[in-house]
This record gives structure tokens, sequence and C-alpha cells, in this order.
């Protein structure tokens, strides 16, 4: 059984989890590949990405997908990369996992938008995992939330899901569309968070532009950016293309 994982992680947490699958799978006999498509210009923005994708992704029996939790949604360069995957076909099997990880606040339709995502290529999300990871609010608070996550909690969470999907690989005829689980949050507290949409706040934040003034050139924007939009020549760091940028 050959598991594709394909992840996107500027700050390790969904790639600690997609790691955590791995794992579990080859607990079970299988093997899984991750895909990581943090600073890999050559899945985020080459011209030829589409083809690129399809050749790295190759076969498999299962798909997992992860992304982060990005004001309320999933992160849009993983959403992105969903809808330029190739569908499923002889090589490729439709039963797919989407997993999020989230610092606390919103998390809503994360999920859900994975979910619907994977069924517009026309994979079927068997199950979705949502994954608590460190976090905190802003520099002004000392409070952290959720720390040393994703931890053994999460571990467990995982298990029990690559449990499943290595079963379903087996019985390919009792595979179904298990996204209608995906909408976690029920009403109230669904029109809550709607009114408390962090969109607004995530709204203010402007895309990347460099201080010329302050710079010192020191590239460490180029080692932490996560979609690589720094360049360095001639001594001065610029912007490749603001429209990259991923806040
Ligand atoms: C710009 C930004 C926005 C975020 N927005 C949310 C959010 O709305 N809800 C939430 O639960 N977590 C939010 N988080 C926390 C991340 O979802 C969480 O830390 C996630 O695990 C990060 O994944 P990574 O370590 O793989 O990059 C946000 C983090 C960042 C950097």
């Amino acid at each position: 059984m050959k598991a594709v994982v394909i992840v996107f992680s500027p700050s390790g947490h969904t790639l600690t989890a997609a790691r955590m699958i791995r794992k579990s799978i080859e607990a079970r006999g299988g093997t899984a590949d991750i895909i990581d498509l943090t600073k890999d210009d050559t899945l985020l923005f080459a011209s030829d990405k589409r083809e690129n994708l399809a050749a790295k992704v190759g076969a498999f029996d299962v798909l997992f997908v992860g992304a982060p939790v990005y004001a309320g949604h999933a992160e849009h360069t993983v959403l992105r990369t969903i809808a330029m995957l190739p569908s499923p076909d002889e090589k490729r099997s439709k039963i797919a996992v989407p997993f999020i990880s989230y610092g606390g606040a919103h998390s809503f339709v994360a999920l859900e938008e994975m979910g619907r995502a994977l069924k517009r290529k026309n994979y079927v999300p068997v199950l979705g995992i949502k994954l608590a990871s460190f976090h905190t609010l802003s520099r002004s608070f000392r409070t952290k939330i959720s720390e040393d996550r994703p931890g053994d909690a999460e571990r467990r969470v995982i298990e029990d899901a690559a449990s499943k999907v290595v079963d379903l690989c087996s019985d390919r005829e009792s595979i179904r569309d298990g996204s209608a689980s995906f909408a976690y949050t029920k009403m109230p507290m669904r029109f809550i968070l709607k009114i408390l949409s962090q969109e607004k706040i995530h709204a203010k934040f402007k895309t990347v532009s460099i201080v010329y003034e302050k710079c010192r050139a020191c590239k460490r924007c180029i080692e932490v950016c996560p979609v690589n939009n720094f360049v360095f020549a001639d001594g001065i760091v610029s912007v490749k293309n603001r429209k990259n940028c991923i806040l």
C-alpha cells in the first residue's frame, strides 16, 4: 500500500503531522512519500508546476493533503495545489484524506474547503483530520496555546486514521465520501465564528515590502520565507512578486 502526503508547512507543524502519517502507514506495512511544497519553487510558482506535481505525485493508493489554517481557512497555496492535481485514474486511487493543523482560534471551514477542493478533482475524501498545534495569538500574549503539539494526542488520532485508511485500501467496496463530518463546528458556534471572522484582521496585513533604510541585507528573509519570495542580487534584497506573498 502506497501513500502520498502533500503538505505545506511554513512553521513546521503540518510537516510534523505529515511525518507522523508516514510513520503510521509504514508501521502498517505500507510506504509513504512526503511532497513538501514549502520553499519548493518547482511546485509553487514554476510555469510547469502542474506537470512537476503530476511527476512527483506518481502512483498511490491513498492521498493525504495537509494545510495550516490561516484566517480560519485552509491555506490557499494548498487549495491551489489540489486544483492542479491529476485526477484519479488506474494509477492513482480516489481515496483522499485532508488534514489541517490549526492554532486554536478559528478553523471551522478549513477542513470543509479541503474536502470540497478534493471532490472537485474527483477524489473521495473518506475522512478528515484536524490537529491542534502550537500557537501564540500575537506577540502581546504570553500565553502559549497547545504547546508541544502536534504530539502524542495527535499521533493517536493519526494512527487511528491510518488504520482506517489501510483497511479501506483492501476493501475498496466500502469507500464512502466522509466529508459531511468535516463540518465539525455546529450552530450557533459557526455563526459566532463567522461574526468574529479573522479575515477582517488578516485583511489589515499588507503584502511584503522592504524598508531599505533598515535592511542590513542579512538574508534572513530569504532563509525563512516559505514561498521563496525574496532574491538577493548585487548586494540588494528584493521581493520577487508581491502577489505570491502569503502574509
Ligand atoms: C498568518 C497566520 C494565520 C493564522 N490563522 C489561524 C486561524 O485563523 N485559526 C487558527 O486556528 N490558527 C491560525 N493560525 C495558526 C496556524 O494555523 C497553526 O499554527 C498551524 O499549525 C501552522 O502550521 P505550520 O506550522 O505547518 O505552518 C495562523 C497562523 C498564521 C501564521
